[in-house]
């Protein structure tokens, strides 16, 4: 691949929401995508990567769980009842976590990982493709979504990635040139 090929692709990857559910992504796509990750950089090699793939039913228990969090906390009845089936917008969802590190900053520096490796992701995605929206988990419900996807207490919940076929084009965005300072 060249710089040309490379840029087009970063500049062609937007987000999308217009996902085929019932069309499903092969596993070794999946996997593919999920290893990209691994990529970033890491701060003094923690590995702070955790992923959990939702396919099938575990996508609508994972909603549940979330839901049930969202009304114990008094959450409009609507949110709620929207939680419990959100998660089936599209035949695969990536939770994806950072393990906690051994100090604030450390924590914070495996963040910035994770955060990197969802953006190796998106491209991989991009190239294969398909179709993704990185969302925000729901508040206060870290540890339901930890114990639902079998990651350790404490993880922290960096982004849920709804993956799949898109139903159509998704336009050009429009993005500003950075401003860049420049000092010789
Ligand atoms: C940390 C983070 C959280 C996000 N959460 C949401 C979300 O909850 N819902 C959503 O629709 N998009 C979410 N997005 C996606 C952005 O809305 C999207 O990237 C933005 O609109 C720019 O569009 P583009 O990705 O096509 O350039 C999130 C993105 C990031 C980085």
């Amino acid at each position: 691949m060249n710089p040309d090929d490379l840029e087009a692709l970063i500049h062609r990857r937007a987000s999308g929401m217009t996902i085929d559910r019932a069309r499903e992504v092969p596993r070794d796509v999946v996997e593919r995508i999920v290893n990209a990750a691994v990529a970033a950089p890491n701060h003094r090699k923690t590995r702070p990567l955790r992923v959990a793939v939702l396919q099938g039913e575990s996508r609508l228990g994972f909603g549940e769980a979330v839901a049930s969090v969202m009304s114990a906390q008094g959450e409009d009845e609507n949110r709620v009842e929207k939680a419990r089936t959100k998660y089936g917008r599209a035949p695969v969802v990536l939770v994806v976590a950072s393990a906690p590190g051994e100090s604030d900053l450390e924590t914070a520096e495996n963040e910035y990982s994770v955060a990197a490796g969802i953006q190796n992701m998106l491209l991989m995605i991009e190239a294969f493709g398909l179709t993704a929206l990185w969302s925000s988990p729901v508040k206060g419900a870290e540890e339901e979504m930890n114990g639902f996807c079998g990651f350790p207490t404490g993880s922290r919940m960096i982004g849920l990635i709804y993956l799949g076929h898109g139903t159509r084009e998704t336009p050009p965005r429009d993005r500003p040139v950075p401003e860049i300072n420049w000092l010789n």
